[in-house]
């Protein structure tokens, strides 16, 4: 099960990718033909998985904070999943925590894109699809 849309109402603040520009739809599926999986500026300005698949950009993004002790969690294309170098966590491809020490899944946040073609990120608040748990996080 995946989302069908970023849901949260809509809006959110503009997503910026690493170097703090603002991230256009377009640019960004022209820049990332295939599969992809990007950091950017996520809610809190933490590194955050922006996400690729079919040529579209993915209704959820990644925060890439290990729920452990907070190392940058690098995802791992050969084996799909998320490995954390610090003390070996492991998440899957929806960063669903699977193996740990890290105690929970990776927090995820909404993305939209407006009818300017603006990449979105919001909050999620919502039941988190990975777990069918309310979000731990609060952000
Ligand atoms: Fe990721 Fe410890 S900080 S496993």
């Amino acid at each position: 099960f995946l989302p069908q849309s970023g849901g949260g109402g809509g809006g959110g603040v503009g997503a910026k990718d690493a170097a703090g520009n603002a991230i256009k739809e377009d640019a960004w599926l022209a820049a990332h033909p295939t599969d992809s999986r990007e950091l950017v500026l996520g809610l809190k300005a933490e590194a955050t998985w922006l996400i690729v698949e079919d040529k579209k950009v993915v209704p959820f993004a990644i925060n890439a904070v290990c729920t452990h002790l907070g190392c940058v969690v690098p995802w791992v294309p050969a084996e799909n999943k998320y490995k954390c170098p610090c003390h070996g966590s492991q998440y899957d491809k929806n960063g669903k925590v699977i193996r740990g020490p890290a105690p929970l899944s990776l927090a995820l946040e909404h993305v939209n894109v407006d009818g300017d073609g603006n990449v979105l990120l919001s909050s999620w608040k919502e039941e988190d699809f990975r777990t069918g748990e309310a979000p731990w996080w609060n952000f």
